[in-house]
């Protein structure tokens, strides 16, 4: 009696939506809904630098669920619906607003190269930045001016991204320093997301050691993408890393996750 068996996908035929440098998104199961599958392709330099480091994709997909389900769980809108396995998590079906919004706290990357900032100096303030993603020109930094000019965003929506950008920049900061990890910076995606007739953004795509510059607060080492961006080798240890913190290694090195790991700062 096969039409009594629950309609079974296999993962090759799924329809493909979109594939990106890190990430494929498939037809979710049911309408409205995604999955999104983290690759093992690290890229930068507008994909000009190309590597597959087995286990980035696993470790993304556990961090980046763990940031989501708890910006969720604090009222921060997200995409996130819930981790479906090792690479793959089940997403609300958005349109993405075609902005890179990065928040910055401390000078690093970009902004100390075209300032001239020595890499580690706090900023007066936190600092949000908006990039036109698009690959062809190489994601310009754009203004509020440009953004409602071309109609990628209008006024209210502008305020309603750089609010949840704080939102999350605030829960953030606050979650790696508990595990003594310094938020230097990071980059998020919003999107629409329609329900019944009303329209709202929210934060989308992933948050993870790819997305972020995250530093060890006593030794100043590096826990992110940087490692790959400049060669210093040991990615997949510093994810390790950063998810043991956390409390959240992959199913086979810890079956139920123990939470984040409080580092206290007696010495
Ligand atoms: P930047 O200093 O190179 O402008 O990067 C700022 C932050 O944004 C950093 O945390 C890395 C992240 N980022 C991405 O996630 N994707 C990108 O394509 C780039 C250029 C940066």
């Amino acid at each position: 009696m096969d039409f009594l068996k629950p309609r079974y996908t296999p993962m090759n035929r799924r329809r493909r939506i979109y594939e990106g440098k890190a990430k494929v998104l498939y037809e979710g199961p049911e309408p409205g809904t995604l999955i999104q599958h983290f690759k093992d392709d690290a890229t930068a330099f507008n994909a000009k630098k190309h590597e597959v480091i087995d286990g980035k994709g696993v470790l993304n997909n556990r961090i980046s669920e763990f940031i989501f389900q708890n910006l969720n769980d604090i009222g921060v809108p997200t995409h996130f619906i819930r981790r479906l396995n090792m690479r793959e998590q089940l997403i609300r079906e958005v349109e993405i607003i075609p902005l890179e919004v990065v928040v910055r706290n401390v000078a690093a990357g970009s902004l100390a190269t075209k300032l001239g900032l020595e890499e580690g100096t706090q900023l007066p303030r936190s600092i949000i930045e908006f990039y036109y993603k698009n690959d062809a020109l190489n994601d310009p930094m754009v203004s509020e001016e440009h953004v409602t000019a071309f109609g990628w965003a209008s006024p209210q929506e502008i305020d309603d991204i750089m609010a949840l950008a704080i939102r999350v920049n605030d829960f953030l900061s606050g979650l790696f320093l508990g595990v003594g990890i310094r938020l230097v910076d990071f980059k998020m995606e919003t999107g629409r997301l329609w329900e019944n007739d009303t329209v709202r953004i929210v934060v989308a795509d992933e948050i993870s050691p790819d997305s972020c510059r995250l530093w060890d607060i006593k030794s100043n080492d590096k826990l992110d993408k940087d490692r790959f961006r400049r060669d210093m080798g040991g990615l997949v240890e510093a994810y390790t890393e950063v998810a043991r913190r956390l409390g959240i290694l992959p199913e086979s090195d810890t079956p139920n996750g123990r939470g984040p790991v409080l580092v206290t700062s007696k010495d």
